[in-house]
């Protein structure tokens, strides 16, 4: 699995792939993540990527130029599977998108900032478009930086314990149950018998119970 992400904000991103499974997932060879800016596709002085909006209007545009040499520059190395451009008017996101995508070999993420990039380059490079919700963010890098993490903790041996993504909230559109560690009783709080019985089978049942439960009281979308 490898990740190319163009972004005009490439510190916002590169923290956050420095860390914790995303940093072991990339030590480890599972996932490859590299970080572009497209301001050095830029041809002119001052590295803009941006211009204003034909017929007017508030807010700059990213120009077409820069964002297409810096895909071309991509192309020419490997093949991709999907070039994505992360947008508040793309799909929603869930977890079925991202089961699929983690199945893929090459990606390119690609974060809008402004008001967006020119339209050309939905038409031209783009193969599909991703939201993270309803709602606008400054940029599109934290898109970007939950759709790779999300996709690269599927990837196999990403996580130790390779059972452990099966049973996350959504896998079978059921929310996760509640869970529990030591100590078994933190003043007076105890934590259910059931799952201090060591009874397999039952604290399977009580899981399945209580992911209904919670699915039924906070996202009854889900069982529909
Ligand atoms: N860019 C700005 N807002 C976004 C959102 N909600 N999802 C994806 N990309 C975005």
């Amino acid at each position: 699995m490898r990740i190319d992400i163009l972004t005009c904000v490439p510190a916002l991103l590169e923290s956050f792939f420095a860390h914790s499974i995303l940093k072991r997932a990339q030590q480890a060879g599972h996932a490859e993540v590299k970080v572009h800016d497209i301001r050095d596709y830029s041809t002119n002085k001052h590295r803009t990527i941006d211009d204003y909006a034909f017929g007017g209007g508030a807010g700059m545009v990213m120009q077409i130029e820069p964002i297409a040499r810096c895909i071309q520059a991509l192309q020419a190395e490997r093949v991709y599977d999907e070039i994505i451009y992360l947008t508040p008017d793309g799909a929603l996101l869930n977890q079925k998108a991202v089961n699929q995508l983690s199945l893929k070999g090459n990606l390119i993420l690609l974060c809008g900032h402004y008001k967006g990039v020119d339209q050309r380059v939905r038409d031209l490079f783009v193969t599909r478009e991703i939201s993270i919700g309803d709602y606008v963010l400054s940029g599109g890098e934290l898109a970007a930086a939950v759709l790779a993490d999300d996709i690269i903790r599927l990837v196999p041996g990403v996580l130790y314990d390779e059972t452990s993504a099966l049973t996350d909230s959504f896998q079978d559109n059921l929310l996760a149950p509640p869970v529990y560690t030591r100590p078994a009783d933190y003043e007076g709080h105890k934590v259910p018998d059931i799952l201090m019985s060591g009874h397999e089978a039952k604290i399977e049942e009580w899981r399945y119970e209580q992911a209904l439960k919670r699915t039924r009281e906070r996202r009854p979308d889900l069982l529909d």
